[in-house]
């Protein structure tokens, strides 16, 4: 070597070293060769934040080691890709240790992937999650050195026996909603290493093998949501590594087994929605912090120290058949804290609440506890939602519940409580729901109730109380219902919150004289009660313009003259009026039969109003009072009447036919039309429209004033608009284009004939609706929530997802409606009855209470309200309850809850049913975050075909 080269030489390894990383620590040229072969197979979108030749270790969803000198993690993660053969590809890299191609189309693995990566032992991870892969579970043949395995989300079906087993270095197996059935897989690797094992949403069957209990490594046991029966082997409390054992939702029977307070691991145990039997043992929860036993039949007492932990945070024993006292022994760590349907009896233990500065949920509805409330629960600083319902308490109410400041949920109704309702209540300033309904409260309703502001439900009926309703009510514009029924109250009625929705219910007091004119504000109360009275006088004219009224009780009162004109979807239930003269027929007038108590009339009245609904769905109108006065013969209207003025238009589609067709002018006069109307849902009301050339539309006019549209975001609107106009999908009811008048915005739509799927399930049509349609309606649904949820540029939530939000193109094809309400509609801007509630009765969620946001988990639950109407083929407030509840009270017997002419048809539609059952109940979950995000609630749809 002569000194140039031995310079060069040396000048070469200096500047090598300077530049290591871009010289010398670059990939071997057979990994830059294979990662640029991958970035061409996938057509780029690899490398979609860097140039294309450049280096393989700065693409994204790339890793390489610290030098820059080797792959080892590839994440594809979410690329749409659908054709498997790029896998090969990546067993050419030995290096690689993580390989994650989730989140994406593939529905098969090339055999190839198994020979060539499986002799990789640096493979540690590889995630298949959320793909489309079928048939049984592949076998791995070497793959020695993985210790992670991701395959859930898919379709795998049949069952598993021995295909894990090579996985010597298994730790990690999440087969979680797949297909697959037979027993529960026991050879997972033949070294034991085992320490996660997901196996839930699958249709496993047979007990826990007790092999599977030999994986002395495990620390998450995940099985539910199967088929699975038999009792917990009393092994598992060998496993001394356990953390999370979750069983829900199967049908496990036998005892809860003791071996479970051996664990000194243990975190959470859930083993919910089971046939658990027996008594619960002593001392299973010395290390929990999260137990469920909920809708089980286990019975016998609570033992003294299952609730003493310090470690424990969430308990739930609701809906089993325990008896005996509370423990008096409660952790001060617990936040929730649920007991309720079952017999437990005694008295609300008073030392210990003192401590409970932790608890945010107590919930002991529906036992026999006695005796009073303690004092000292107004220590319980931090509670929002204290029910204690349906039990045998007494006593006075004490004063220091007023000291519950988080206070949202107050539910003290059918007791035997007395005396005053103590006016320190008036300082819980963030409750919402106020029910001390049914017990034997005396004196006034006090005025400083008005303080009460974000109060949306009242029920104080069934009490003893006495004087006026207190004038300051008006100012509480939250309400949305108020049922004070079934006391003493008299003197003048005062002015209503105009916010009133559901209720206002006044019967069976002492109310005397005239209907009160301030009624006529009420324009978004369904249901006005004011039977029992001794009302008098005519019937007022202006509650035949109360739009949204459908029932009307005015039984047993001295009413007089004649019933005025209310559209036929109004119920007036009039007997025991005697000079009330019946001068027009009215299909929908009934007589309620006397001596029923008022409850059961109410909630009779509720079922039948939405029974009305349903049946006159296509009859029903709302429209402003000013079109109302155009159609109504009989009115004496001398209000002024001009027609609406076309203030500003847009159409957005690109199709010619449409663009030719519609005419702004004539959509807005055919909204004007009230035998337009087809549908009505709570933020909008659809009419038929038909255009000079023949051809029809739907013009959907937004019930919304001022308030909630103010005329200042016009150019919002129209832009909100064409973003949706866009959205391709077939799942979706996207809009053609728009109309503001002078008074309303008008939106334009394709026509669809069938009408809403609440019209065609809950009408006449309802036998035309088979499994196979329901269960067609149901995944597109699906799909198109799905779609907006996963929206790129964020999820498109709905405002208000209801059955009649969902238009039918066949009764095989559903369209997704009002999507534009929650872009359009500024809840948080907005006064009055639309910020108080999104979304309608029966279908929103229980946390709404709290959060008063509309969330994606919040459209899920929503979305199996629907699911459940199509099982059940009953409206979402059935027999005088929402739902969901109505289900969860049958759970046990899951044939009575499905609908019979459609499950009776064959053993293969009722199992599908009782499938799609299950993942109805998961979207309804009491939790939020429990609730699976839409996408996964489509695979599991799709899975139960
Ligand atoms: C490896 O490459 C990455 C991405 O280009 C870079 O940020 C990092 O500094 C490099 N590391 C070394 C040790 O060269
Ligand atoms: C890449 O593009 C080609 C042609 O457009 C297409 O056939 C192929 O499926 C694409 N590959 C991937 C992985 O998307
Ligand atoms: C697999 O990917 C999914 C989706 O990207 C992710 O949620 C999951 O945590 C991953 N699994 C593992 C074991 O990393
Ligand atoms: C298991 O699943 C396969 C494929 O879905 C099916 O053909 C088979 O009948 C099932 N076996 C049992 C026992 O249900
Ligand atoms: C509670 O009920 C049990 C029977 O279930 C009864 O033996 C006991 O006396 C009751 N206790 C109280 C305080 O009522």
């Amino acid at each position: 070597m002569g000194t140039y080269e031995l310079s060069a030489f040396f000048l070469c390894v200096s500047l090598c070293f300077c530049l290591c990383p871009i010289v010398l620590c670059q990939l071997s040229e057979s990994q830059t060769n294979t990662m640029n072969r991958l970035r061409d197979l996938l057509n780029g979108s690899v490398t979609l934040n860097s140039a294309p030749d450049s280096n393989p270790c700065t693409w994204k969803g790339v890793t390489c080691d610290s030098s820059n000198s080797s792959v080892i993690k590839i994440s594809l993660s979410g690329l749409s890709l659908s054709s498997p053969n790029f896998l090969s590809l990546l067993c050419q890299i030995d290096t690689l240790q993580h390989v994650d191609v989730s989140n994406n189309h593939l529905s098969s693995i090339p055999n190839q992937f198994f020979t060539d990566c499986g002799k990789n032992e640096r493979l540690k991870l590889l995630n298949f999650s959320l793909n489309s892969l079928v048939g049984p579970l592949p076998t791995f043949q070497g793959f020695h050195g993985l210790e992670s395995l991701d395959m859930s989300f898919n379709y795998l079906s049949w069952n598993i026996g021995s295909q894990l087993d090579e996985l010597v270095s298994l730790k990690s197996l999440n087969l979680c909603t797949n297909h697959f059935n037979g027993s529960l897989p026991t050879s997972l690797g033949n070294s034991m290493a085992l320490e996660e094992l997901v196996l839930s949403r699958n249709h496993f069957e047979g007990g826990i093998p007790e092999k599977m209990l030999t994986y002395k490594n495990l620390n998450v046991i995940d099985l539910s949501e199967n088929n699975l029966i038999g009792s917990v082997p009393s092994d598992i409390g060998n496993l001394s590594k356990l953390e999370f054992f979750i069983l829900s939702s199967n049908d496990f029977n036998g005892e809860i087994p003791k071996t479970l307070g051996n664990i000194s691991t243990l975190k959470r145990v859930a083993a919910h929605q089971n046939n658990f039997i027996g008594v619960i043992p002593p001392g299973i929860t010395p290390f929990l912090r999260s137990l469920d036993l909920s809708y089980n039949n286990l019975s016998g007492t609570i033992p003294a120290d299952l609730l003493s932990s310090s470690n424990l945070e969430s308990v739930d024993l609701s809906y089993n058949a325990l008896s005996g006292p509370l423990p008096t022994n409660i952790s001060s760590s617990l936040v929730r804290l649920r007991l309720g349907r079952n017999s437990l009896n005694g008295t609300i233990p008073s030392a210990t609440l003192a401590t409970l500065e932790s608890l945010t949920y107590m919930e002991l509805e529906n036992n026999r506890l006695t005796g009073s409330i303690p004092r000292q629960l107004g220590s319980c600083r931090n509670l929002a939602l204290l029910d204690l319902a349906q039990n045998e308490l007494s006593g006075e109410l004490p004063a220091e519940l007023g000291n519950l400041a988080n206070l949202q949920v107050l539910k003290l109704q059918m007791n035997h409580f007395s005396g005053l309702i103590p006016i320190q209540i008036t300082q819980l300033q963030s409750l919402s729901t106020l029910n001390l309904s049914w017990n034997y409260l005396e004196g006034p309703i006090p005025s400083e109730i008005s303080r009460l502001e974000k109060l949306t439900l009242l029920n104080l009926q069934g009490n003893k109380l006495t004087g006026s309703i207190p004038t300051s009510i008006s100012s509480l514009t939250y309400l949305m219902e108020v049922q004070l029924g079934g006391n003493q109250l008299s003197n003048d009625i005062p002015k209503m919150p105009r916010t009133l929705q559901i209720a206002l219910n006044l019967s069976s007091n002492l109310f005397k004289g005239p209907i009160p004119s301030s009624f006529d504000n009420l324009h978004s109360l369904e249901v006005l009660d004011l039977s029992n009275n001794q009302f008098s006088g005519e019937i007022p004219e202006f509650l035949t313009k109360l739009e949204t009224l459908t029932l009307l009780v005015l039984s047993n009162n001295q009413l007089s003259g004649v019933i005025p004109n209310f559209h036929p979807w109004v119920r007036v239930v009039k007997d025991g009026n005697e000079d009330i003269k019946n001068n027009t027929p009215n299909a929908y007038q009934h007589s309620a039969k006397k001596g029923k108590s008022v409850v059961v009339a109410f909630l009779v009245a509720l079922a039948a109003a939405v029974f009305v609904i349903g049946v006159a769905a296509l009859l029903v109108v709302s429209i402003s009072r000013h079109y109302h006065r155009i159609n109504d013969e009989n009115s004496q209207s001398g209000e002024d009447l001009h027609p609406p003025q076309v203030v500003q238009g847009n159409l957005f589609t690109p199709n010619g036919i449409h663009r030719s067709n519609i005419d702004f002018s004539k959509a807005i006069e055919a909204a004007g039309e009230t035998s337009n109307v087809t549908l009505k849902t709570r933020f909008s009301t659809y009419y038929k429209a038909i255009m000079a050339s023949g051809a029809t539309y739907f013009v959907k006019k937004l019930n919304c004033g001022d308030k909630i549209f103010p005329l200042g975001s016009r150019d919002k609107f129209g832009k909100e608009l064409e973003i949706l106009a866009k959205l391709n999908n077939s799942n979706i009811m996207a809009p053609l284009g728009y109309v503001l008048s002078t008074q309303s915005a008008y939106i334009l739509y394709e026509f669809v004939s069938n009408g809403s799927l609440y019209d065609v399930l809950h009408g006449s049509m309802r036998n035309s609706l088979d499994w196979a349609s329901r269960y067609s309606i149901a995944v597109g649904v699906a799909q198109g929530l799905s779609f907006l949820h996963g929206y790129a540029s964020g999820p498109l939530l709905l405002l208000d997802l209801s059955s009649k939000s969902i238009m039918l193109k066949s009764l095989k094809e559903p369209l997704v409606g009002d999507i534009e309400l929650y872009k359009v509609i500024d809840l948080t801007k907005s006064t009055g009855s639309f910020s108080a509630v999104a979304g309608s009765v029966g279908y929103v969620t229980p946390e709404y209470a709290y959060t008063m946001r509309v969330t994606m988990a919040g459209n899920v639950y929503s979305f199996g309200v629907i699911l459940l109407e199509l099982l059940t083929g009953k409206p979402p407030v059935t027999e005088g309850t929402e739902l969901v509840k109505w289900v969860l009270r049958y759970s046990a017997k899951q044939d009575h809850i499905l609908d019979f002419n459609v499950s009776g048809a064959s053993q293969a539609v009722r199992n599908q049913m009782l499938a799609v059952l299950r993942i109805a109940l998961t979207c309804v979950s009491t939790s939020p975050d429990s609730r699976p995000k839409m996408k996964s609630v489509l695979r599991m749809l799709l899975n139960a075909r």
